[in-house]
């Protein structure tokens, strides 16, 4: 009896709570993300249960009104392909056997007798690809409006950091994992340049134990280091995100609309509520679209390796440094990633005006211009061009 009281007084607290976080004191939203307007009906009173219980209600704080447009849910889309990922992966690693000795026939396995393995694994691989285009795509977005400014620079960086790890931890190992010619070669290539790395390769190479084999410990990679630095960022490109709160659009900034870089509370009118149940509509799509492509376009399997042919080319996520290696040998995929990378990371410190629109940032615009040139005719020359032995 003592309890009931208790709880209601905790709900009101938190609907108060909403309302004035909502600066306008509508709590519009965030009475329609708790379907407290079915109260009474049954599913209203269960709503209402697992409200009081787990406190979903904060979720329904304020955002500005253009943080539930596409252009900034697509940070929550690659969010989401990343769940996916990891969801069918767990299917799949029931499956696969990380022996070299065994390794491939198991991804046939996986892929010809294993329950729902064909679907899993084409959903695991069609995410992993949508979350680098989704990554990609966001970054894109955070660069336009100059999202990286003050005091947005270290989520930049951490961002940076996420891009590195999908496409060189998670993507590049899963690719190996596979077994076949392209995952060998792959792996072959990942010595060569742990070997061009020195003292800091060291943990790459074939020679770091002879213990266990290169294959295992990339499958450890794959299924434990990579996921836990992932979790780590993620939880500091979240709480950033959280800290600084969604940058003002270039307008509003450059009217002068957002003090510190941020809207004042009176302005963010929408809910994250809104926000998260568009993110989750979107989670739906990428599954719809990764199962309907593992359907479609099932991943292959090449033939199994042979340590003396070199005849693949890398996933086309990976063209625009495969020109490179053709150029330089095996350091061109190095520089490449240096090149790359490196102007990434120093972009919030190239541009510290307090400007925002693309059109008045123009070595901004002209950065853009060449990185997206430059990776676009790189893929093109691997796209058209056949293969070239480039390992020793
Ligand atoms: C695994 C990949 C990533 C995930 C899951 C992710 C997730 C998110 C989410 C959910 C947001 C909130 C708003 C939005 O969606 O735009 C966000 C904001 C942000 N992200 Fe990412 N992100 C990733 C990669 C990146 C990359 C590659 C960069 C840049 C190099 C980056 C830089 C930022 C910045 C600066 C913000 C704040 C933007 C603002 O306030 O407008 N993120 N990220």
């Amino acid at each position: 009896m003592a309890l009931a009281p208790a709880a209601g007084q905790r709900r009101q607290d938190m609907a108060q709570d909403s309302e004035i976080a909502r600066g306008d004191g509508t709590a519009r939203s965030a009475r329609t993300f708790t379907g407290a307007g079915q109260r009474g009906t049954r599913p209203g009173r269960l709503w209402g249960w697992i409200e009081s219980r787990t406190g979903i209600r904060a979720l329904a704080y304020a955002v500005p009104e253009h943080a539930n447009t596409i252009w900034y849910i697509l940070g929550g889309i690659t969010f989401m392909a990343i769940l996916i990922s990891v969801a069918s992966g767990v299917w799949i690693a029931q499956y696969y056997n990380p022996d070299p000795a065994a390794a491939r026939e198991s991804v046939l396995f996986i892929q010809n007798e294993a329950l729902l393995g064909d679907v899993m694994r084409g959903i695991h691989i069609w995410s992993a690809y949508i979350a680098v285009i989704g990554a990609v795509l966001h970054m894109v977005r955070v660069f336009i409006t100059a999202s990286y400014k003050a005091p947005r620079e270290v989520n930049w960086l951490v961002g940076v950091g996420l891009l590195g790890l999908i496409m060189f931890g998670a993507f590049f190992t899963g690719t190996v994992l596979r077994w076949d010619q392209e995952a060998y070669e792959a792996m072959v290539h990942n010595m060569e340049l742990a070997s061009l790395l020195g003292a800091f390769g060291g943990f790459f190479s074939d020679a770091f134990t002879t213990s266990v084999s290169m294959l295992p410990r990339l499958y450890i990679a794959h299924v434990s280091i990579v996921p836990l630095l992932l979790v780590f960022l993620l939880i500091a490109h979240i709480f950033l995100i959280k800290y600084h709160g969604i940058s003002p659009t270039p307008a509003q900034e450059e009217a002068g609309e957002a003090p510190g870089g941020k809207l004042p509370k009176e302005r963010q009118t929408a809910s994250y509520a809104t926000h998260a149940r568009k993110m989750l509509g979107y989670g739906l799509v990428v599954l719809g679209l990764a199962g309907t492509l593992a359907v479609l376009l099932p991943g292959a399997i090449g033939a199994a390796p042979d340590p003396a042919m070199e005849i693949t080319k890398p996933s086309p996520i990976y063209y625009w440094m495969y020109t490179p290696e053709a150029w330089f040998g095996v350091n061109g995929v190095l520089y490449a990633a240096i090149v790359f990378f490196g102007l990434l990371v120093l972009v919030p410190f190239l541009d510290r005006t307090p400007l925002r629109r693309l059109r008045r940032r123009p070595l901004m615009l002209g950065l853009g211009g060449v990185l997206v040139v430059a990776l676009t005719v790189l893929t093109i020359i691997t796209a058209v061009t056949p293969v070239v032995s480039h390992l020793e």
